[in-house]
């Protein structure tokens, strides 16, 4: 193969995956033409494609050969596509190890943006978790490490398991830190309105989706006063806006003004037309929906008054 001699390692790799991409799905190979959209993270001005995939649940599948080939083919399908973010946890059950299996089974390491999280009663049981899942992911070094659900941790605990985070990113274990939250809004918005003042976070995963609002009454702004990057779980509700949309088409206005050509699209655009959004994680252990979810962030994103429509139209199913 004939390439560029500036081109980064990166790059040839995603020619590799891209020349995998054409077995696994050409329908996306044939449309990927135009761009994944990427936004700089704020604290180092890295640019991350603003479409992930989550893995709870769907990657928790164990050494099940079958289960395996068909999440590889999701994987292949994020990175040759222009996406890089994969989302886990050790509390995914056996997810974590997947992902890090399947991501060393495709020799990918490079092209992935790996972000796990820890969540540990005590500060003893807090190192033995963040080694175990360097093992799992077969990665000395972790893109982003974050803190898991700290919205009702104690504050004391809090700030001693961040120390540890920071000194494992300053001896190069972790390239970025942060926290999560996805339960009892908006309190735990508050909660991590308070860290964000108090403390310099590089992340902040929340729950954000049409069917969960509540951080855009203070919380995105706090996260972009403060230089703060910002994931989305739960982009779908857990599947909710499928259900309550149903049935329904998708409205000829979105397709023609904003390019949303499916439901998927419609509701990521939503929450991707805010800027203070790094990126949204949708899970799925489909390729199709990949190709759908990495769809919404190639074309055009709605505008203010066009959100207020979507959102109108929502309120009414
Ligand atoms: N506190 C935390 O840190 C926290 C909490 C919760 C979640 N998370 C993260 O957020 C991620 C996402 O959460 P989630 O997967 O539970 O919920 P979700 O992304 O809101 O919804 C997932 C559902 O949407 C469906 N779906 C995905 N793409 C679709 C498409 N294009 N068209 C139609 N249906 C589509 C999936 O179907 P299939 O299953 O059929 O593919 C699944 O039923 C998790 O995997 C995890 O990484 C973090």
């Amino acid at each position: 193969m004939k390439t560029h001699p500036d081109m980064t390692r990166r790059e040839l790799l995603a020619m590799g995956a891209g020349l995998a991409l054409a077995a696994v799905a050409p329908a996306l190979h044939a449309q990927a033409t135009s761009p994944v959209l990427t936004r700089p993270i704020p604290r180092s001005g890295e640019r991350l494609p603003v479409v992930g995939l989550g893995t709870a649940i769907v990657f928790d599948i164990a050494d099940d050969t079958a289960k395996r080939g068909e999440r590889t083919k999701v994987i292949q399908t994020l990175l040759a596509g222009g996406g890089r973010l994969i989302d886990t946890a050790p509390s995914y059950g056996t997810a974590e190890a997947v992902v890090g299996d399947l991501v060393a089974g495709l020799k990918a390491r490079d092209n992935v943006f790996f972000a796990t999280k820890v969540r540990a009663r005590s500060n003893d049981a807090l190192v033995p978790q963040m080694k175990t899942s360097q093992q799992r992911l077969h990665s000395e070094k972790i893109d982003l490490m974050q803190m898991h659900n700290v919205g009702f941790q104690e504050r004391a605990q809090f700030t001693s398991q961040l120390a540890i985070l920071r000194e494992w990113k300053q001896q190069g274990a972790f390239r970025y830190i942060g926290v999560t939250h996805s339960q009892d809004q908006p309190r735990a918005n508050e909660r991590l309105i308070e860290m964000l003042h108090g403390e310099k976070l590089d992340f902040i995963q929340v729950n954000y989706s049409m069917a969960e609002r509540s951080v855009e009454d203070k919380l995105l702004a706090v996260a972009k006063d403060t230089g703060t990057a910002v994931l989305c779980n739960l982009p779908y509700g857990r599947g909710a806006l499928f259900r309550a949309v149903k049935g329904k088409p998708v409205p000829d206005w979105a397709k023609a003004e904003f390019d949303a050509q499916s439901w998927g699209q419609f509701f990521l655009k939503y929450l991707l037309a805010n800027d203070a959004i790094n990126a949204v994680l949708p899970g799925t252990d489909k390729v199709e929906y990949m190709i759908d979810n990495l769809g919404a962030a190639r074309t055009r994103l709605p505008n203010a008054a066009q959100r207020k429509r979507m959102l109108a139209l929502m309120a009414s199913v």
